[in-house]
């Protein structure tokens, strides 16, 4: 696995006759990667002759200083993970390279985003949005893919892709769930053991024929805080709060 830290590293691996006319298949993490990472990467694998993956924790999608300093980084550990993957290259970029401009130009959605997780994380999709729009603008994939784990952000870059023209298939992935039913998350690191038994009540519950009312009781009386548990596009979104752990999930109604 080659790994590349500057847009004009891969320009050049792009330029030479190493990568002409291959199908290039690319996915950007935000790296502690689990299972549901590396089914994304399985995926590219499968469907391209080259596979890309990128590891940047994006701060402007954070609006929660404290969930920045606390998000959970282990490269090394990744590195090993990508290379047991077969991997082809890895891109590390850091905050510089990605805004020369220091955030003066972002990519705003005036509508879906003001919604479910972007009625309270102020900001969080032009952050996402941005950084996406930049690293497929870098590197150029024929396909790239994301999971249906974050969902409201899976619909978000479709329509921006779409909106900007940019020449990519975005490529959807079933979410990957643990044996008790959680979804693999980045975050599930950051929960106590008991809060990670609590944890699995969270996707019993959006699955199970309750009301949304009852849901919600459903999970306080656990010991969860709601954010949101809404129905929309046929399916119930939700986001709860483990002690300071923010959840996310959705599934299809
Ligand atoms: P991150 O949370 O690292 O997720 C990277 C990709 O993995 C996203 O497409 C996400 O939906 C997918 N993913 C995470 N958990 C999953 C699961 N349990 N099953 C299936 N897919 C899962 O999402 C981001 O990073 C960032 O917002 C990013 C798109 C990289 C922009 O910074």
């Amino acid at each position: 696995m080659e790994i590349f830290y500057y847009p004009i590293e891969w320009f050049e691996i792009v330029k030479s006759h190493k990568l002409k006319n291959k199908v290039i298949g690319f996915v950007p993490t935000m790296g502690a990667l689990h299972e549901g990472h590396i089914s994304l990467i399985k995926k590219s694998k499968l469907e391209n002759k080259i596979t890309v993956v990128s590891i940047y924790i994006n701060q402007t999608q954070f609006n929660n200083e404290n969930d920045l300093k606390n998000y959970p980084t282990n490269i090394e550990y990744d590195i090993e993970l990508l290379k047991q993957n077969n991997v082809d290259f890895l891109f590390l970029p850091n905050y510089g390279i990605m805004y020369p401009d220091n955030y003066k130009f972002k990519i705003t959605e005036n509508e879906f985003s003001l919604t479910l997780c972007g009625a309270t994380r102020k900001g969080h999709f032009d952050g996402v949005l941005t950084i996406v729009a930049k690293l497929l603008n870098i590197i150029k994939p024929t396909n790239a893919y994301f999971g249906e784990k974050d969902y409201q952000q899976l619909l978000l870059i479709r329509n921006m892709v779409k909106a900007l023209f940019i020449d990519v298939n975005i490529i959807s992935c079933p979410t990957v769930r643990d044996k008790d039913g959680l979804a693999f998350s980045s975050r599930n690191n950051l929960l106590t053991t008991k809060e990670r038994e609590i944890a699995s009540i969270f996707p019993k519950t959006l699955n199970s024929n309750k009301s949304i009312e009852d849901m919600k009781t459903e999970l306080i009386n656990s010991g969860f805080t709601i954010d949101y548990i809404e129905e929309k596009l046929d399916r119930l979104f939700a986001a709860v709060y483990l002690g300071k752990v923010r959840l996310i999930d959705n599934v299809k109604k």
